[in-house]
């Protein structure tokens, strides 16, 4: 086959991320508190509020995937520690007396946890006490990965959710040489703490790699539910990610700062802070290689950073916020739902230089 290189860069795709785009007004009739953020994380679990936290070791544990689920969303045990303790992480949600809105056909709290594929033992044995099963790989779409999914997913019943992934065609060999997948994770190097592709020159934004797997999704014909997952600051990025075929938002730094994540609370010149990671970050990394055999990347590259969020409180401040933000977009953007953001939400594009007007400008804040 002939190679142009100039044509490689000529015909190169269009790469969306966040703030290249907005979302339009749409004619509305609805009042915000008739709109209905309910959703599916899986092809067979219903969350009334449209957030997961992410499975990352400075987010979530028992005590925020709990209060995830009291809320009405979920939260993902990480994977950063030895099977057991997050096994005995997942019990302890599940154990939980607490009134939750998110719950199992007992009536428990749900909840998730973080798995490679490549560990079948970790998939065993988590997969007899969570709801959902999330992959927790950097590039899902690989041979290996897949085809140890392949191998391991017969034996589970909880649902699985593969990811992360950034394409249509991701997606579709997914879906064409797996036994079953139950939801994808979309988004490759947008996380706040990311810096894949500041490295590698790699990546999939994530309201780009939500449209990828959901356009493969609808040429296919099939109803699997999106959680767009990386750089979500907000209910605006959280719109963006539904009106591009999106049904959960996915938050890490967004719920990292919250009372019930794990990460220890620090004084920086009298403000309060939390310690947020990338669990490619070489601090992350230690811990997992010491507890994860499975961990071998060829790779001795550190993809994430340590940083501190500010302090924000219970995370039911939190997800309040998202909540009302999210249902002053859909207003705007006339969707009564997160099916209507699918159908109806038209987005705008925004040039670089016009992004300044979009925010407080040419005022002083006080
Ligand atoms: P936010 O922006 O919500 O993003 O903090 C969370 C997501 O970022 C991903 N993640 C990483 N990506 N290097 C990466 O390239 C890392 O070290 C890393 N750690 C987490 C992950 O998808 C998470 O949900």
């Amino acid at each position: 086959m002939p190679r142009s290189f100039l044509k490689k860069l000529d015909t190169a795709q269009g790469v969306f991320t966040f703030r290249d785009f907005i979302l339009l007004p749409g004619r509305s009739e609805v009042e915000p508190g008739d709109i209905d953020l309910s959703t599916r994380i899986t092809r067979n679990i219903k969350l009334r509020v449209p957030l997961v936290s992410s499975p990352m070791d400075t987010v979530t544990e028992w005590k925020l995937a709990l209060e995830m689920a009291k809320l009405g969303g979920a939260g993902a045990i990480h994977r950063n520690m030895p099977v057991e303790r997050q096994v005995e992480q997942a019990r302890k949600v599940k154990a939980a007396k607490a009134e939750a809105v998110s719950t199992d056909e007992k009536g428990r709290p749900l909840v998730g946890a973080s798995v490679s594929p490549l560990d079948a033992e970790r998939c065993k044995a988590l997969d007899r006490v969570v709801d959902f099963l999330v992959a927790d790989v950097a590039h899902f779409h690989t041979s290996k990965v897949m085809e140890a999914a392949r191998r391991v997913i017969p034996d589970l019943s909880a649902d699985f959710i593969a990811g992360n992934i950034g394409t249509s065609k991701a997606a579709s060999d997914i879906v064409d040489e797996l036994p079953r997948v139950d939801g994808f994770r979309a988004g490759i190097g947008s996380g706040s703490i990311c810096i894949t592709s500041e490295v590698t020159r790699v990546g999939a934004p994530t309201l780009f790699a939500v449209a990828q797997v959901a356009t493969a999704m609808e040429e296919k014909g099939l109803d699997i539910p999106i959680v767009a997952d990386g750089g979500i600051r907000g209910p605006g990025d959280a719109a963006l990610s539904f009106a591009a075929g999106a049904s959960v938002a996915m938050l890490g730094s967004a719920l990292a700062g919250t009372a019930e994540s794990p990460s220890p609370r620090v004084t920086k010149k009298g403000r309060a802070y939390k310690v947020h990671r990338g669990m490619a970050s070489a601090a992350a990394r230690r811990v997992r290689f010491a507890v994860d055999r499975y961990s071998v990347p060829a790779k001795g590259l550190d993809e994430g950073v340590e940083a501190y969020v500010p302090y924000v409180g219970r995370a039911s401040g939190v997800v309040e916020r998202m909540e009302n933000g999210l249902r002053a977009a859909f207003g705007y953007a006339g969707a009564k739902s997160v099916h209507d953001m699918w159908t109806k939400a038209t987005f705008g594009s925004v040039s670089a230089v016009g992004a300044t007007e979009l925010g407080a400008h040419s005022v002083e804040e006080i």
